[in-house]
């Protein structure tokens, strides 16, 4: 039976995610700030698939702890996915130092400090695989989120070489690119019904496109074709848009 590590376990797009390698049979360990309120909702999973759940506190952000983090991670996962995420308001990330570094931590730095850890045991095992959440945000910077945006592009390059350099070892790395998603993240947002997507709609496609060993997923799909139109925009005119 395979063992998923999940990072950020108590995000909306997480819990759907644990919901569904369990439906899968796989042994979890669900990683997250304040883990212990997760306690309730990994009994039901035990209950339900019959697998194994366990619980470990991390703060992605605290990269010094990383390293220990991993090593009490038992028994070594065969897969990991990263769904941390944090943003605030725009005008705040710009403002506010200590949002703006937040956002750059949670977002980047923290999720490559840890995915450095994971990559050289990964590689050492000649095993495993890696899916890592980013954003279509990082596709382009727009006015009105370019510091989240700047961070997710950030992730999504380093994905993008992690791929790269654990492809000889036979370990699969899975950019993932949401669009807009309904959960607590977007919950204060007015978000387009059409454009959006459900947590369970998300981690069906998380499941089947890493069994497939898709490289990038847009979910939904659509976005792929959006965020293509949105690239192609010349710079002379972006930056005359409000987007
Ligand atoms: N929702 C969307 O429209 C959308 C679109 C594109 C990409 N995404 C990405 O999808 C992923 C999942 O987000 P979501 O939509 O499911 O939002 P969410 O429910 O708000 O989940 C975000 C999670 O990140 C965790 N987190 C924040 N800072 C952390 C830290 N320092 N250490 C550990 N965990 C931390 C939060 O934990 P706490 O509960 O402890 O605060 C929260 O559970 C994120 O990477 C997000 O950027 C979302």
């Amino acid at each position: 039976m395979n063992t998923v590590l999940i990072i950020g376990a108590k995000s909306d797009i997480a819990k759907a995610l644990a919901r569904a390698y369990a439906a899968n049979h796989s042994n979890l360990q669900l990683a997250a700030r304040k883990v212990h309120e997760l306690e309730t909702f990994a009994n039901d999973l035990r209950i339900r698939h019959r697998i194994d759940v366990s619980l470990y506190e991390l703060d992605i952000t605290a990269t010094a702890s990383h390293q220990s983090f991993y090593e009490t991670v038992t028994p070594k996962p065969q897969g990991v996915i990263v769904a941390s995420g944090y943003m605030c308001e725009q005008e705040a990330a710009q403002t506010s130092l200590e949002k703006t570094l937040q956002t750059l931590n949670v977002n980047f730095t923290g999720a490559v400090c840890l995915l450095n850890i994971v990559a050289n045991d990964f590689e050492a095992r000649q095993e495993g695989f890696i899916v890592g959440i980013s954003s279509v945000a990082g596709d382009r910077g727009r006015a009105s989120n370019y510091i989240y945006g700047a961070a997710k592009a950030g992730f999504s390059a380093y994905l993008s070489g992690l791929r790269n350099r654990l492809y000889a070892s036979g370990v699969h790395v899975m950019s993932v690119k949401p669009g807009f998603v309904n959960t607590k993240m977007t919950a204060a947002l007015r978000l387009s019904a059409p454009l959006t997507a459900q947590p369970d709609e998300v981690a069906e496609d998380i499941l089947n496109a890493q069994q497939r060993n898709v490289d990038i997923l847009y979910t939904k799909g659509i976005w792929r074709y959006i965020m293509g139109v949105i690239t192609l925009i010349p710079e002379s005119l972006f930056k005359k848009m409000h987007l």
